[in-house]
């Protein structure tokens, strides 16, 4: 038995409180350090840090001569063509929401003609912040601005992390307090964890019901003095079950707090969905209680990768997000967002992919993927040994009472597909794009995933193949710290160089 097996065996057995100042006493004595720091290779042997195939040139330092630009050329495009396949045939769980040619080739034209533009230099590039303000109007209008007379306002972001990570910043502010609170379902996007970290927040996650979706009731409970702020998710990223946004807004209200809607992955698919006649609850800017939105241009927004929009109900709330420094000898300083500089072509391919797709291009996509997301959920359910979790729409999240999932995942990998492992519980998701809609695919998506549930129930085992090995550690061992680690391990593998790949 390795020293991982005796421990996750000895910890199982203490409360999981103990078992984490256990496992960092322990891990403080240099021989089980060493000890520890030899298992984490050994099981980093199998996790997938993947480089590219083939016999790439590769530079630890910049080549002392310019490269021929079109050697250059030729190793990117053939980069990209080994890695486009999967993505564009749909084997891939979110990732590339669009992915059509003429789309993905319209962004490129876009992108080419603005690739200098940066909106800190407002006197160069006035059409940046001209993208941006229509952009954040544009959000604004088809999330509910009309219907309300607060002006809603906002800024374009980097993407959905930094969109909620900017309004925790504007709560905190806002509230001028040491160690503010958040109070926030355990399904919320793991971005709140990143703006607590980042903002000396009190987060408290609270545990989600049967059905997956928050607890109003145990958040009203947990919402307190300090609290400035609570969130909710349409819908949340791990089993794409939309929030009792409604309840929720209503009672942050009530107590005189914020409420932020995550609308990263549904806020360009909720609003249409609602006109195509679907029976989604009301998420956005109609309900009075809803303080902020993130929705995310870069997901089903078809923009190009690396933006989202964050709202607010009111100016003085997107005050606090803004940066400005009036004493620096650089001159007056003002920056709406985390970066100083930022790429003005991505706002123009944001502001190009709303303007072309349209509403009814929308409408057209969502009533896709919501159709695609019904003859999923229905094909999963009918697999014997998966279990749906939840009432998800077009975000399925699935696990299994028969088979290792892990192993499913993994044998779904080997047949190409990137699904995204979740734990707590033990399950896989697939996040359905426009990708999905495409002829065939859903069909060969369900085919495979039948083939590898049978086989996964036929191996039993633990499965030690792909990021299989870690999911399976991750989701059973107790000490938290240890699964930290081992992720810390795995990013510094990642930024290795490996010669020829
Ligand atoms: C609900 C939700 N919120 C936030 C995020 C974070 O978005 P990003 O990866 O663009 O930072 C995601 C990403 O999938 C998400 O699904």
């Amino acid at each position: 038995m390795n020293l991982t097996s005796l421990s996750e065996r000895i910890l199982t057995r203490v409360p999981a409180r103990f078992a984490g100042s256990l496992f960092g006493g322990a891990r403080r004595i240099p021989r089980v350090r060493r000890l520890l720091e030899s298992e984490y290779a050994e099981m980093l042997e199998s996790a997938p840090v993947e480089r590219p195939a083939g016999n790439h040139p590769t530079f630890d330092r910049i080549p002392e001569n310019p490269v021929d630009v079109d050697e250059i050329l030729g190793t990117i495009a053939s980069l990209a063509e080994v890695e486009t396949p999967d993505w564009r045939e749909g084997r891939a769980s979110g990732a590339v929401y669009h992915g059509g040619d003429e789309h993905i080739d319209f962004l490129n034209q876009v992108y080419a003609l603005h690739s200098q533009s940066n909106p800190l230099h407002i006197d160069l590039w006035p059409s940046g912040m001209k993208f941006e303000a229509e952009i954040v109007a544009m959000t604004a209008s088809m999330l509910g601005a009309a219907t309300t007379p607060d002006e809603i306002v906002g800024t374009v972001t980097s993407g959905g992390t930094e969109s909620i990570i900017m309004a925790m910043k504007a709560y905190r502010d806002r509230s001028g307090k040491r160690r503010p609170e958040m109070v926030i379902p355990e399904s919320a996007h793991v971005a709140f964890d990143k703006a607590a970290h980042y903002f000396g927040y009190k987060q408290i996650r609270i545990p989600v019901g049967d059905d997956y979706r928050a607890d109003v009731d145990a958040m009203a409970r947990a919402v307190g003095r300090n609290t400035v702020v609570v969130a909710g998710s349409a819908p949340g990223y791990p089993h794409g079950v939309i929030d009792p946004i409604p309840q929720l807004s209503d009672m942050a209200r009530e107590r005189r707090v914020g409420f932020h809607t995550d609308a990263c992955l549904g806020g360009f698919l909720l609003p249409w969905a609602a006109q195509l006649g679907y029976d989604v609850p009301d998420s956005d800017f109609r309900l009075p209680g809803v303080t902020s939105m993130s929705a995310d241009t870069h997901k089903y927004g078809y923009a190009a990768k690396g933006t989202s929009v964050v709202l607010y109900r009111g100016r003085e709330l997107r005050h606090h997000q803004y940066f400005v420094a009036a004493d620096w000898p650089g001159g007056l300083y003002y920056s709406p967002t985390m970066a100083g500089s930022r790429p003005g072509a991505l706002l123009a391919t944001a502001w190009a992919a709303l303007a072309a797709t349209g509403q009814t291009g929308y409408l057209d996509a969502t009533r896709r993927i919501l159709e695609t997301g019904s003859y999923v959920r229905q094909g999963i359910e009918a697999i014997e040994g998966l279990r749906i979790l939840g009432d998800p729409m077009w975000v399925i999240a699935f696990g299994s009472d028969d088979a290792n999932i892990y192993e499913v995942m993994a044998r779904m990998a080997q047949r190409g597909w990137s699904l995204s492992g979740l734990h707590r519980p033990p399950a896989v998701h697939i996040a359905l794009t426009l990708r999905h809609t495409e002829p065939g695919v859903a069909e060969t998506f369900l085919s495979d995933l039948a083939e590898a549930v049978h086989e996964a129930k036929a191996t039993g085992s633990r499965p030690q193949t792909g990021s299989a090995p870690m999911y399976g550690m991750a989701a059973t061992f107790p000490a938290r710290r240890a699964v930290g680690d081992l992720l810390r391990r795995f990013i510094d593998k990642l930024y290795e160089v490996r010669p020829g790949s």
